[in-house]
């Protein structure tokens, strides 16, 4: 196909619902770090007591990440057909989104979920060979090609409009309910999830494979979002009829990376080229500069904030890795990302009782929107993995690149985690750079901290935990919840997907005038969906994207002293007792027992006097971390008294200082 020029293409404006008229008018902290860092930290000359401390705190999100992946993994199977164990009589390849099916009924396919879990599954083969997986990718492709061609309330295939249903019964017959439809995401992600596999077909030599069994389904769904993109539907929670952040930004990186894809296939590609950088200055119009965040919803009125993880969401799913901090694509170390990352949270703060009284910087459970009544709206484990997972990039990239750059948009969202951060550039070995880096890592750490605390005991992941007591709530083992762990998991491991935008691309290059340019597509069944056998990887294994995270330490001199990794911090706490009580510290890390009472660290009384009622205790924390803890008395019959709420919240101090003091009073 020849390039079209962009008077050839189609325009919308006529239509009612169409988007873009305003435009065209208006035109540790070292222990954080993994493994290497240990033995960083155990060559160092310092105490010993330390660098045991420091392990220990690093074990609790270690601990919890090596014991949940692999249930993670499991369970996202077992809600795939036909042989999942949650699964059973559904379709091949289908993949449901819980296996509840009442209070809700999520024993459905959408198109969404499926497309989002298959991404995460995809990744995962293409880091690492596996044969099975590569058996459900093949099925999950098959069942899509079927999918495609099902008929249903959002239209047919033949001009398209049947690709933006959002959820199939699990036979891939139509569902026939009311529903918000269309749903214009859908397209976009499965083109993405599609497009990854193809990226490793032609990478092994299966040129064929992706062009005659891939590729056909692939031009279905970019079909559509070239075609549709312009108008308005319905935003990934079903609720919202208007533009979506995350929809755009997934159908904006669709169309660049299938462009990529069409030509190293030999196919034709234009169409995906022309219209690509107009979505991409349509994606644009979400930022607003006044209010200081990416609004999740445009062209509505409903009266919400447009404070949505609908912005985190879209971010992580279109990161790449070498795009930097391109705040054009809103790539998660972006400022622009990182003020909405800041503002999103803080929303969450008030509302829910199990966040209550923890302030800004500090860890929250996250859910979709603040204004959310779903199920009485709660916290999501796929959106608090979700904020984990977006800071886990942003590490990835300023490592690669070798600085953090604040900006007065990303300000804010740093000096709650360093409150002596200002504007500028930190090259990777200074002090700021080092403070920085170590006090996002423990940020990020908090939000899978969090998902552990309120996760089921066996590791199963439900949609939502109660906003008041934490408690699983809504559909039980949510695959999506399952999927967000796996590639929150692999970022923080170092492991992040492919880029998309391709080496010297201008996928991040914003045209001067927006236009509305778009193209009626052909659509036709992909009828080939059978894969050949033993399409094995060319060379035995060369790990794509791996990365190990290097190590943050600091080379460069520093004028006045060298800052400390680790703080022995003496805990004072003024409490009258009587004979036979003991004062003890409990919080929310390993050091200070994770909240397990059994766990709690022991206060000292050789320097309590009935006029001076100390109780104290040393104990060695990383800089920078933040903590949470409360004071509790044990009794004499071994029954505890917990102090009143709010819990204890504090920052370790950075700086020169080996040594710190937190003085305290009973909270009656
Ligand atoms: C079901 C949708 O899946 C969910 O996202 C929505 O919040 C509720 N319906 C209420 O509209
Ligand atoms: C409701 C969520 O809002 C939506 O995003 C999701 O697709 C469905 N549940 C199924 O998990």
């Amino acid at each position: 196909m020849e390039i079209l020029q962009v008077e050839s293409l189609g325009f919308a404006l006529s239509n009612s619902s169409s988007l873009i008229q305003p435009i065209m008018q208006g035109f540790t902290s070292l222990f954080l770090l993994g493994s290497f860092a240990f033995q960083t930290i155990f060559g160092l000359p310092s105490a010993s007591r330390s660098r045991r401390e420091a392990a220990l705190l690093r074990r609790s999100v270690d601990d919890f990440i090596a014991t949940e992946e692999p249930i993670a993994l499991e369970q996202l199977l077992c809600n795939i057909g036909s042989t999942g164990c949650h699964a059973q009589g559904v379709s091949s390849g289908i993949v449901i989104a819980s296996p509840s099916t009442s209070d809700p009924d999520y024993f459905y396919t959408w198109t969404r979920d499926a497309a989002l879990v298959f991404k995460a599954v995809i990744d995962r083969f293409v880091n690492k060979y596996d044969a099975s997986l590569q058996i459900e990718i093949q099925n999950f492709i098959a069942s899509q090609a079927k999918l495609q061609t099902v008929t249903n309330p959002s239209g047919a295939l033949s001009d398209g409009r049947g690709l933006g249903e959002a959820k199939y019964h699990v036979d891939l017959s139509a569902y026939t309910g009311g529903w918000g439809r269309p749903q214009r995401d859908g397209p976009a992600l499965r083109a993405i999830a599609l497009i990854a596999y193809s990226k490793w077909l032609v990478a092994n030599g299966y040129n064929s494979t992706a062009l005659n069994v891939v590729w056909p389904v692939i031009r279905n769904d970019l079909a559509y979002v070239a075609h549709y993109w312009n108008q308005t539907g319905f935003d990934l929670w079903e609720e919202v009829s208007g533009s979506s952040f995350f929809t755009v930004a997934a159908q904006h990186r669709a169309l660049v990376e299938g462009g990529a894809l069409a030509r190293a296939l030999g196919t034709s590609y234009a169409t995906y080229d022309a219209i690509a950088p107009h979505v991409l200055c349509f994606l644009q119009t979400f930022w607003s500069p006044s209010s200081g965040y990416t609004l999740a919803n445009t062209n509505v009125n409903n009266g919400r904030s447009a404070k949505d993880a609908n912005v985190i969401l879209g971010s992580i799913h279109t990161f790449d890795p070498e795009l930097g901090c391109d705040a054009a694509t809103f790539q998660p170390c972006s400022d622009r990302a990182l003020a909405s990352h800041k503002v999103l949270i803080d929303s969450f703060r008030s509302i829910y009782t199990i966040n209550s009284g923890i302030p800004a910087g500090f860890p929250v459970a996250v859910g979709r929107y603040p204004e959310d009544t779903y199920f009485n709206g709660n916290p999501w484990y796929l959106n608090t993995l979700a904020a984990a997972e977006q800071l886990y990039d942003a590490l990835y990239v300023w490592q690669a690149q070798g600085s953090i750059t604040v900006t007065s948009t990303s300000l804010a969202f740093f000096r709650d985690l360093y409150s002596s951060a200002s504007t500028g550039t930190y090259e990777a070995g200074s002090e700021t750079y080092t403070a920085l880096y170590n006090a996002v890592f423990a940020y990020a750490d908090g939000f899978v901290n969090v998902v552990e605390r309120y996760a089921q005991s066996n590791g199963s992941l439900a949609e939502q935990f109660d906003r008041n007591n934490g408690s699983p709530l809504s559909a039980r083992d949510l695959t999506w919840s399952y999927a967000a762990f796996l590639t929150a998991a692999a970022s923080r491991h170092g492991i992040v997907p492919a880029g998309w935008a391709g080496a010297g691309s201008t996928a991040t290059s914003v045209p001067a005038v927006c236009r509305a340019t778009s193209q009626v597509g052909t659509y036709s069944t992909a009828t080939l969906t059978t894969f050949p056998s033993n399409q094995t990887p060319i060379t035995s294994s060369v790990p794509t994207n791996t990365f190990t995270r290097p190590t943050v330490t600091v080379t460069t001199p520093i004028p006045s002293c060298t800052p400390v990794t680790s703080v022995a911090v003496t805990f004072n706490e003024l409490k009258t007792t009587i004979y036979g009580q003991t004062v003890k510290i409990v919080g929310d890390i390993a050091a200070l027992g994770n909240w397990d009472t059994s766990r709690a660290i022991a206060l000292s009384a050789s320097s309590y006097t009935s006029s001076n009622p100390l109780w104290q205790v040393t104990i060695t924390l990383p800089a920078g971390q933040a903590i949470q803890y409360k004071y509790i008395v044990v009794n004499t019959d071994g029954s505890i008294t917990w102090e009143a709420d709010p819990n204890h919240f504090w920052n370790v101090p950075t700086g020169c200082s080996a040594t710190a003091t937190k003085s305290d009073s009973w909270q009656g």
